[in-house]
């Protein structure tokens, strides 16, 4: 069996993360997180934004649906789109740029429906299915559309990106909490996207979670402590690796990187501090991370530059996690031009700040978490830093005698003075099922009571890791775990 089903086997034995209406036949691109998923999307979170907030940063959590203006202006309406075919015969809907790169090995990043046509045509690309001819290739608009009020006059859409309310609401957070350039705004909620074909469990979805930065600043000055990330070394695909075929991941330091291929230290920085979150916060393997350098035929018009962090999923591939985009002043050119509101600022001259923005996927970033810590002996286990466990200590009695029980209770009401919500206690079955089954969902620390703690007050606390155990007072227990979580996170 390969890790992916077998990972996808725990979430559903365990209520982790499991399809959407699954009793009606489910619905494809949404899942559900059950608590242990929750948990781990909370705490995944929580270390993001205790790594990447700073003093000049302001949150927001903006609506979720947007009227047509703000994504006609986005240029979402008309581009937010992919090319599409369909089978004469059985009808069955295909990417036709997928389709393509699959079947012929042709890379058609960046090419345009007439061309897609043109390479169908003449390669005589039959449907895969039922090997009958497709129809000619047409744009699908990714956007989910609805309509506001009774009358359904009015047009809106689900936002495909967090991002749009970030723009839109600058210039009043700009002037209501008093900033000055350089300052971000940041966002954390659901985007909404109809993907034509869903996929590969939480790496395209119809229904996910960014964590979106918009840095703005002053192009001339940008004012960026870059110094302290300079010396940092990252793994980058350059453009010329992937025109080359050789797809050799060069490592770069930011102070080479600078002025070279990257064109903005706001940029530079973040890229910097994506990758130490990746290795040091969230442990990631160095040599399953790349950024790859975005070719010019797939970067947004708009775009001075993006970078793709990817991940190399196990049977899957290289995917991106995060997306890295200099978007200049575009969005607040745009949205000025059509909502007819000034959005320049005055600081030492007037203009439109710049903007460089990272955009990172939560449930691809959750995936690439199970599959990094996806391990097996007599049991399967997920290794999680303890800060990203869904629970940090699991208190069982040794064996279902009421004294001992009511000792566990004793231990587990004091452990949960301390760690709150991330103590559990089972007495369910026995001993061995219990760390099976503490294991299997990633809790680091186990503590056992047993008829010596009773006389002495020791218990046993169990390592999931190395499965050692030791003995230990309540006190040093509650230290062990302490230190375990207690992580200096500031990049
Ligand atoms: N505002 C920029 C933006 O939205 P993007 O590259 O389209 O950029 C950013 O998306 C991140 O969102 C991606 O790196 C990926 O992690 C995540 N993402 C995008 N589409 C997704 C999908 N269909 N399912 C799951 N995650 C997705």
């Amino acid at each position: 069996m390969e890790t992916l089903e077998k990972i996808i086997n725990v979430c559903l034995r365990r209520g982790i993360i499991f399809p959407t209406a699954e009793i009606y036949g489910s619905l494809s691109g949404f899942y559900e997180f059950g608590e242990i998923g929750k948990r781990i999307k909370d705490k995944l979170i929580k270390v993001w934004k205790d790594f990447f907030v700073e003093e000049n940063f302001v949150e927001i959590e903006g609506s979720l649906i947007l009227p047509k203006e703000v994504l006609d202006a986005s240029g979402h309406t008309k581009s937010f789109v992919d090319p599409i075919t369909k089978c004469k015969k059985c009808q069955t809907i295909f990417r036709a740029d997928n389709l393509i790169e699959e079947k012929l090995s042709i890379k058609v990043e960046g090419k345009s429906v007439e061309e897609l046509n043109k390479i169908i045509k003449e390669k005589n690309l039959k449907c895969p299915k039922c090997g009958n001819e497709l129809e000619d290739v047409k744009e699908f608009n990714l956007m989910f559309k609805t309509f506001v009020g009774p009358l359904a006059k009015e047009e809106a859409f689900l936002r495909p990106e967090t991002a749009q309310n970030i723009f839109i609401s600058f210039k009043r957070i700009y002037k209501a909490y008093r900033k000055k350039l350089p300052f971000a705004i940041y966002q954390i909620g659901y985007s909404f996207r109809n993907e034509i074909s869903p996929r590969q469990f939480l790496i395209r979805l119809r229904f996910f979670t960014q964590a979106e930065i918009e840095m703005f600043f002053n192009p001339e000055n940008e004012n960026c402590p870059i110094e302290k990330y300079l010396e940092v070394e990252i793994p980058i695909l350059t453009r010329e690796e992937q025109r080359n075929g050789r797809n050799e991941i060069k490592w770069f330091k930011v102070k080479d990187l600078l002025n070279n291929l990257i064109k903005s230290k706001w940029q530079a920085y973040f890229l910097a501090k994506e990758f130490l979150f990746f290795t040091e916060v969230l442990k990631i393997s160095k040599d399953r991370l790349r950024f790859r350098h975005v070719l010019e035929e797939e970067t947004p018009f708009y775009s001075a530059g993006n970078f793709d962090l990817e991940y190399y999923f196990e049977e899957i591939g290289w995917k991106e996690i995060v997306g890295n985009a200099y978007r200049t002043d575009y969005d607040l050119s745009t949205h000025s031009k059509h909502s007819k509101e000034d959005l320049s600022i005055q600081e030492e001259k007037k203009f439109i700040p710049h903007v460089v923005e990272p955009s990172f996927g939560i449930e691809r970033i959750i995936l690439a978490l199970l599959f990094e810590n996806y391990k097996e002996r007599e049991w399967s286990y997920f290794s999680f830093p303890p800060y990203l466990s869904p629970y940090l200590i699991a208190v069982f009695p040794l064996v279902k005698k009421d004294e001992i029980i009511n000792k566990a209770k004793e231990v587990y009401e004091k452990l949960k003075k301390i760690f709150g919500r991330d103590v559990i206690f089972d007495f369910s079955d026995s001993i061995g099922k219990l760390y099976a089954r503490a294991d299997e969902i990633g809790i680091p620390f186990a503590v056992t009571v047993d008829y010596q703690s009773l006389k002495d007050d020791t218990f046993t606390i169990r390592y999931r890791d190395t499965k050692e155990q030791k003995r230990a007072s309540i006190e040093e227990i509650i230290k062990i775990v302490e230190n375990s979580i207690n992580v200096d996170f500031k990049g």
